[in-house]
């Protein structure tokens, strides 16, 4: 058998590349890119999961995610690990990225390594944002209703991006399936695409390894396989007896079904964009855009293009003095707009919800809307006791 494959494949050339040997001085900090290839992974298939039970319509959202929750086998364990695994990811990939920054792995020639990994923590915060408003209760709903009125005050496409998202011109029934079809189907194809150029740009340069390598250390350290795979799995399994205790003791909020009509709510999202929304409180009436799309595109363009901005020797973070300064700014001003935002008791977001609120009211109807009366509660789709049963039954059966 292993000569029919050796006549056809290439596997002893495979098997030499996998046996090569990395840098020296290679740590653990090495191995979150690999953990963030775990959990995306875990993510698909958890989701593949909750998809089975999962139905992308204002009416049945919410009961099913219930459902998930109380009734079927390990639901409750499975959505606990997609939801916690959601969190965990955006942790490991910027930790992922700060190990980057660290030993300043994004310099030649590895920049569209580090390019194709920004659009992966873009796609990453995506799935976040759309997966957000799938469980269809008040968080969901009314963080999304401010998280696309940010998206609409984009200069020039910000309306148009805003319509696409929604579908029209409210939240609605057309906004869940966009959402659902971008979290399952579009997110999906882009992330493996953009996983694939990664991880063959990582292959194709080699491990940076630590600046403090000299020439001759780059290929004078522990074979990728066995040794750098062991310390990965050791590494995976650890962090999935984490995730599994928390998604096993924590459980995943789910607030009421959502009600469009209840513009008191204060609405929050998830702690990872915590330090957008806050930004917005300093930025009101005409200066709203530099909150809302100024300072989060420079960052972002700066991040993409940091490879072609810092053009100084390979060093490690602290012997970098403007990197290590833009680094720590950046890192602490998140981290403090974070805090701020997580623990302020109401969130200036009425101003932003009122134009969706008057929208709704004065709706056109076009094809893809529903038109929705004002103060019409048009979302009290609560399954009986009944149905739920029948629903069990029919699981049952099967
Ligand atoms: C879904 C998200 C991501 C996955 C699955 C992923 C995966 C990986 C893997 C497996 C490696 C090789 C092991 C290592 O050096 O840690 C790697 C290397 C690398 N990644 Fe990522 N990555 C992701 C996101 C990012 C982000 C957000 C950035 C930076 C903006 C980035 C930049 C890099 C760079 C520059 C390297 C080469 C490092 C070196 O040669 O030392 N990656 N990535």
């Amino acid at each position: 058998m292993r000569q029919f494959l050796n006549e056809r494949l290439p596997l002893e050339a495979f098997s030499a590349h996998l046996r090569k040997p990395l840098p020296k001085h290679i740590n653990l900090l090495f191995s979150f890119g690999s953990l963030a290839m775990f959990l995306l992974l875990l993510q698909a298939a958890t989701g593949a999961f909750l998809a089975f039970y999962y139905s992308p319509s204002p009416e049945h959202a919410h009961n099913a995610v219930t459902y998930i929750s109380t009734e079927v086998p390990f639901g409750a364990f499975v959505r606990g690990l997609h939801h916690w695994g959601a969190s965990a990811m955006v942790i490991i990939v910027v930790l992922h990225l700060l190990r980057v920054v660290l030993y300043s792995s994004y310099k030649a020639p590895r920049e569209l390594t580090w390019i194709f990994g920004v659009l992966l923590l873009l796609i990453v915060l995506g799935f976040g944002f759309t997966g957000y408003l799938l469980p269809w209760d008040e968080k969901a709903y009314w963080a999304t209703v401010v998280g696309v009125e940010i998206a609409s005050t984009a200069p020039g496409l910000g309306d148009f991006v805003a319509k696409v998202l929604r579908g029209g011109t409210e939240i609605g029934a057309v906004t869940l399936s966009r959402f659902y079809a971008l979290h399952t189907i579009w997110l999906p194809w882009l992330v493996f695409g953009l996983v694939g150029a990664h991880l063959f740009f990582v292959r194709y340069y080699g491990s940076s390894g630590t600046p403090k390598n000299t020439p001759e250390d780059m290929e004078a350290g522990k074979p990728f396989y066995p040794h750098q795979v062991f310390e990965d799995v050791v590494g995976m399994l650890i962090l999935f007896i984490v995730l599994a205790v928390v998604a096993l003791f924590v459980p995943v909020p789910l607030e009421d079904v959502a009600d469009p009509t209840n513009a008191d709510y204060d609405p929050r999202p998830e702690w990872y964009f915590l330090f957008l929304f806050q930004l917005l409180k300093y930025f009101q009436g005409p200066f709203e855009v530099i909150g809302t799309f100024v300072i989060p595109t420079a960052g972002m363009l700066l991040l993409l293009f940091l490879p072609f901005l810092d053009r100084s020797e390979r060093a490690v973070l602290w012997k970098r003095p403007i990197a290590l300064t833009v680094t720590s700014v950046s890192v602490m001003g998140i981290v403090v707009l974070t805090i701020l935002g997580g623990t302020a008791k109401k969130l200036e977001t009425q101003e932003t919800a009122q134009p969706i609120e008057q929208i709704q009211g004065d709706a056109t109807p076009d094809m893809e809307t529903e038109v929705v009366e004002e103060g019409e509660e048009v979302f009290d789709f609560q399954l009986t006791e009944e149905e739920i049963e029948g629903a069990k039954e029919v699981e049952e059966s099967q």
